[in-house]
This record gives structure tokens, C-alpha cells and sequence, in this order.
């Protein structure tokens, strides 16, 4: 199996992008080793509570933030991060090439059940023309991702990435602390029997979505002539890892539980990275309204509706909204 760098080098990915790459990487190993560490790490629970020796015990998703944003500050590749976890972008150096979205730990409701979490990225260019302590660089489309890429800390580590060459498998060796590429150029199937939404959300869905989740849930009564399974893992990372690997169609759709905040994921470090990831692998990764990749974004914390997976299952259910 290959490592990590050559299988980038094959892919022309540049030198400081895979440096830049690494560095990331290296984050996530040290969140690996404390996520299998479990309770015996002081990161667990989800208070801000002192422990015996009087220090703070800190929540894992804070750990993670701190780790990325020290690691990728302090490797002078890059000119800011924005993560999560932080109100604005943070500076890093005036002459860093690259710009990095981060969503530390998604799923952090399943860190204290023991289930699956990940860290979630996506690169962009540097401009040249703002300082690095503008958050108005990050205002920049999906389609301008030079990298996109999740870390799943499940059973074993795995890393899916895409640098614009196609989806890439890898998985963390152990033995030696590196990544190794196991599967090349991901594909999602075009078809799926399977769908992934919070159901008890659904009366707040639009009248759309209400109708194509029906006629699934009809089977092979219905229009759709099959029968459905669902899965919901409540985790980004863990739910689009399945899509990629078996098919499906991934949704969190627009509601009306609150008026002011009608979608819930985040655009620039969760649908962007998962869109590029997606569509790499050939499937799509849209809104009701049009390509996600294509949204101009206007805040770093923005929230979008998100309709992705297999090609023609999301077409199936984006003609509901026609
Ligand atoms: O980061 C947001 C997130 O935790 C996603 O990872 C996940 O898909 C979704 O929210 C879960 O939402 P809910 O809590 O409504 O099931
Ligand atoms: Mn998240």
C-alpha cells in the first residue's frame, strides 16, 4: 500500500499543499490517540470542570480546536484559519499560501456515547490583496478548494480526501504513524435504497421534502416501487463516509423550527468539504435550489440546506421542489 505523500506526488498536488496536508494530519493522529483513549484522557465530558490537580478539564472539541489552530498556525503555510469553534478567523502568516476551514470535531454528541466523530477540512488559496486578519478571504466559493478531506475516528482511523483528482481512501497504520492509501478514486453507486435525514424533524419540513420522504417510507407500495432502509448516525463525517463507501442519499433539509435559523449545517467547514469530497467520487451535492459548490458566501459560520449523495436519488428528490 502506498503512503500518503507519494500518492499525492502522483497526483501533482504541490509540495507545500502536501506539507500543509501533513500538518493537518499530524493533528489528527494526536485526536485519534486520545479519542481510543476514551475516559482515560482528561478530555472527555462536557462541562468546563477542574480536575483534582485544580486544572481545567477541557471538553475534546476544544482540545481538537486548540491542536489545529496551533499546529496549522505555527507551520507558516498558512494565512488564517477559521474553525467551529471560533467567533472570527484567526491570523496566522502575511505570506502563507493556503487558508483552512475546520470543523474540529463534528458529531460531538456522540464523543461522551463512544460513537463516531471526525475532524472535517477544506483549503483554499491565500489572496494576496487582503491581511491576514481580513475574515473576508474566507468568502470564497467551494468550487475554489484545492483540498477537502474528513478524518473518521471510528473503529479505525480513516482519512477520505479529494485535491481535485478523485476521492482517495486511506487508513491510519498504526505501526508506523502514517496514513496509507487503500482505495483509489472513491465512486459513489448512481442508485441507493437508502436514506439519511432526522426524521423527528419532519413535521417542520417544507411540503416538498414531507412528500419524497413519504413516498420512500411507502416502499414498494408507493411510487418509488422499493422499499427503503434508514440510517442516522448524527454525524456528518459518519453519514457521508457511508454514502461514499455504499451509496445513499444524505439530507439535512430546510425547516421551520426556527424561523431565523432555517438550515443547520455549516457551509464552509461541513457541506463544502463533503460537496467536493461527493462530487469527486460522482455523486451530487446540491441545496433545493442549486449546486452547493456555487454558494458566493457572505459569513464563515453561514448554514445551508444540504442534499447529497448518490447522482440519481438526489435528482429524485430535487424534482419534488420543481
Ligand atoms: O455538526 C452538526 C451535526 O452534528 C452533524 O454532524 C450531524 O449530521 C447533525 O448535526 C446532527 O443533527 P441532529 O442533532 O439534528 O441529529
Ligand atoms: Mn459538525
Amino acid at each position: 500500500m502506498q503512503r500518503l505523500a507519494p500518492a499525492l506526488r502522483e497526483d501533482n498536488v504541490p509540495l507545500d499543499l502536501i506539507s500543509l496536508i501533513e500538518t493537518i494530519l499530524a493533528a489528527t493522529k494526536e485526536i485519534s490517540f486520545r479519542v481510543s483513549q476514551g475516559h482515560l484522557s482528561d478530555s472527555m465530558g462536557s462541562t468546563l470542570d477542574e480536575n483534582i490537580q485544580g486544572e481545567v478539564q477541557k471538553k475534546l472539541d476544544i482540545v481538537a480546536n486548540e491542536l489545529f489552530k496551533d499546529i496549522l498556525l505555527e507551520s507558516g503555510f498558512v494565512k488564517a484559519v477559521s474553525s467551529e469553534e471560533e467567533d472570527t478567523s484567526v491570523a496566522g502568516v502575511e505570506d502563507g499560501k493556503y487558508i483552512v476551514s475546520f470543523d474540529p470535531l463534528d458529531g460531538s454528541s456522540n464523543i461522551d456515547i463512544n460513537s463516531l466523530i471526525g475532524t472535517i477540512f477544506s483549503i483554499h488559496q491565500a489572496p494576496t490583496d487582503m491581511a491576514a486578519s481580513n475574515p473576508d478571504m474566507f468568502k470564497q466559493s467551494g468550487n475554489h478548494q484545492v483540498c477537502a478531506g474528513y478524518v473518521l475516528y471510528g473503529p479505525s482511523t480513516t482519512l477520505v480526501m479529494t485535491t481535485g483528482s478523485g476521492t482517495h481512501f486511506y487508513v491510519l497504520d498504526r505501526t508506523h504513524g502514517g496514513y496509507l492509501l487503500v482505495e483509489r478514486n472513491l465512486q459513489v453507486p448512481e442508485d441507493t435504497q437508502e436514506f439519511a435525514i432526522n426524521m423527528s424533524n419532519q413535521r417542520f419540513w417544507q411540503q416538498p421534502m414531507q412528500n419524497y420522504i413519504s413516498d420512500l417510507l411507502a416502499g414498494d407500495t408507493g411510487p418509488r416501487g422499493k422499499n427503503f432502509n434508514m440510517r442516522w448516525i448524527a454525524a456528518m463525517v459518519g453519514d457521508i463516509h457511508r454514502v461514499l463507501t455504499r451509496g445513499g442519499i444524505f439530507t439535512y433539509p430546510a425547516d421551520n423550527r426556527n424561523p431565523e435559523k432555517p438550515y443547520k449545517l455549516r457551509l464552509m467547514y461541513e457541506a463544502n468539504p463533503m460537496s467536493f469530497l461527493i462530487e469527486q467520487a460522482g455523486g451530487l451535492a446540491m441545496t433545493s435550489q442549486g449546486r452547493i459548490m456555487d454558494i458566493e458566501p457572505t459569513d464563515i459560520h453561514q448554514r445551508v440546506e444540504v442534499i447529497m449523495g448518490s447522482k440519481n436519488e438526489v435528482e429524485a428528490c430535487l424534482a419534488y421542489y420543481k
